[in-house]
């Protein structure tokens, strides 16, 4: 008994140094009073180049000890500068009007001469990436999110989350809390994933086309698609795919795969079933795998080429798709899989069926939530209603016909 104990407290230790502790800083004026108070979580991804000539990502934590040299209370636009050691420095200005307060500008910066933090980099020095973070918080009141956002922008990735901060501080006096979106209760579950909010980057990547809030492309072609082994047909799948790339990925906007010049091939196995899809510059593999008798998509791989220069991205957690093995999956509705920040698939009347194939033929179907959407909720609760009113009113005519008729009697 006794001997567990050092093993237990061992296994905390580690616990704790392998979380991210996340930071806690405050800045002072010269009179020492707090102008803005920050606390939060956050993981850096940084892509960069080395002497090899390709490119590697580093990642790190935001350390729990860090310094605020730079910092500055100016009244009108205060800044905060938070140095993670010599050669990482995370620094957000602020701006306000009568009401609310603001992000300005949220400006990583990283020498990539330090190879304790880029192995084997090219000595480029000092480089950074800039975005916006922060968007009309009341004044006097105190931003708080858990949720993890990712702000994306350039060769940096950032997460951050657990988020305390107020700017603008007055009296040294903490406000209220007031919570991001995502923080706040949903009022239904939706079944697809909707991406985490990212704030645009106020780098503007040049010829992008302004993204329109409606569609300028049009849905993409139905295509059949189909993996044969050697009793012939064993995943079936009908859909539309459109790809939706951000600049970082080499190739801007919207694009429709084309099934008459798309190649489908692909495995079946007994626990894991894939399909690769092959157009004339876009490969798009779908893998999927069982759990608790059912199928799901686990992992979407995308591989753009453009000449000789190709780039996957893919995401291997995902848990879409889902129906009972022996069935077949049925979504008539748009939805997005979010591959990466930078890259999503958006699809249209999806049916497949990876496992359990017979006679070459979709078994029953099982609908996705989207499709069975509230609006059938609707005659429901319109019905509902009236019949409560009707009640209502006879309960109320009922007791008004009694009242009517004591009154009589007392007369
Ligand atoms: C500022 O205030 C803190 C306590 O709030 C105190 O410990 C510190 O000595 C003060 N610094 C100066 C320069 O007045
Ligand atoms: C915040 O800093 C950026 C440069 O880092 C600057 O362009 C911007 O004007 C600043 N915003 C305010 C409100 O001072
Ligand atoms: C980074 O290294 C390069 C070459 O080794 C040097 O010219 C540059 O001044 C360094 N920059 C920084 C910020 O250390
Ligand atoms: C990102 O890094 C690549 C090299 O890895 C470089 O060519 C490119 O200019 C960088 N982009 C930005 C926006 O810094
Ligand atoms: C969030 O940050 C607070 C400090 O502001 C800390 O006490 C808490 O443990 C953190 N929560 C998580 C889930 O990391
Ligand atoms: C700060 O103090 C001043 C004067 O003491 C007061 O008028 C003001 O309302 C206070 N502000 C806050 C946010 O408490
Ligand atoms: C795909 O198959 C369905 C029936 O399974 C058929 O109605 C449709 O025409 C086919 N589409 C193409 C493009 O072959
Ligand atoms: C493409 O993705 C962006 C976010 O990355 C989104 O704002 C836009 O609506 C998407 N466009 C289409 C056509 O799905
Ligand atoms: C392919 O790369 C070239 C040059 O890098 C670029 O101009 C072109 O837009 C790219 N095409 C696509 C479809 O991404
Ligand atoms: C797959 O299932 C079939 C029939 O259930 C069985 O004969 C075969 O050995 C299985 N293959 C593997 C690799 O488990
Ligand atoms: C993603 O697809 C590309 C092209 O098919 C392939 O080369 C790469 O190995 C795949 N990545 C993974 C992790 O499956
Ligand atoms: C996969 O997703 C689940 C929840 O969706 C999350 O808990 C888990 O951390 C993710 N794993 C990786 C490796 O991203």
């Amino acid at each position: 008994m006794e001997r567990s104990v050092p093993v237990i407290a061992l296994c905390l230790l580690s616990l704790g140094l392998m979380r991210s502790e996340g930071f806690e800083v405050e800045i002072k004026d010269a009179s020492n009073h707090t102008c803005i108070r920050a606390s939060l979580m956050a993981n850096f991804t940084v892509q960069y180049e080395t002497n090899t000539s390709t490119s590697k990502k580093a990642n790190f934590s935001a350390p729990p000890s860090v310094t605020t040299t730079g910092s500055s209370c100016d009244g009108e636009s205060p800044l905060l500068v938070v140095h993670f050691g010599d050669s990482l420095s995370w620094s957000l200005n602020f701006t306000r009007n009568d009401t609310v307060y603001s992000g300005s500008v949220l400006t990583f910066t990283y020498n990539t001469n330090d190879t304790t933090f880029f192995p084997d980099a090219l000595p480029q020095g000092l480089l950074s990436s800039s975005t916006k973070f922060l968007d009309s918080i009341p004044l006097n009141r105190t931003y708080k999110c858990i949720h993890d956002e990712v702000l994306s922008s350039g060769n940096v990735t950032q997460h951050i989350w657990n988020v305390t901060l107020q700017a603008f501080v007055q009296n040294d006096t903490f406000g209220q809390e007031v919570s991001c979106d995502a923080d706040k209760p949903t009022p239904a579950p939706t079944p697809v994933p909707t991406p985490t909010p990212t704030h645009a980057p106020t780098t503007t990547p040049n010829a992008t086309v302004p993204i329109p809030t409606s569609k300028p492309l049009d849905k993409p072609s139905i295509g059949n698609y189909s993996v044969f082994n050697t009793s012939g047909k064993c995943l079936l799948a009908s859909m539309g795919l459109q790809l939706n790339a951000s600049s970082r990925i080499g190739s801007v906007g919207v694009y429709n795969i084309n099934p008459i010049t798309t190649n489908a091939s692909g495995t079946c196995g007994n626990e894991t079933a894939t399909l690769k899809l092959t157009d004339t510059s876009v490969v798009i593999e779908f893998y999927f795998a069982i759990r608790k008798s059912k199928f799901y998509l686990q992992e979407v791989n995308v591989t753009l080429t453009n000449g000789s220069a190709s780039s996957s991205v893919l995401n291997q957690n995902l848990s879409l798709w889902e129906a009972s093995v022996g069935n077949s999956y049925l979504c008539r509705k748009e939805q997005v899989i979010v591959v990466s920040e930078d890259l999503r698939v958006n699809t249209f009347e999806v049916r497949v069926q990876p496992f359990g194939v017979r006679d070459e033929t979709y078994a029953t179907a099982e609908e996705c939530i989207a499709d069975t959407d509230l609006s059938f909720l609707i005659p429901i609760a319109v019905g509902t209603v009236l019949v409560f009113l009707i009640i209502l009113v006879l309960i109320s005519y009922l007791i008004g016909r009694r009242k009517s008729r004591t009154g009589y009697q007392s007369v």
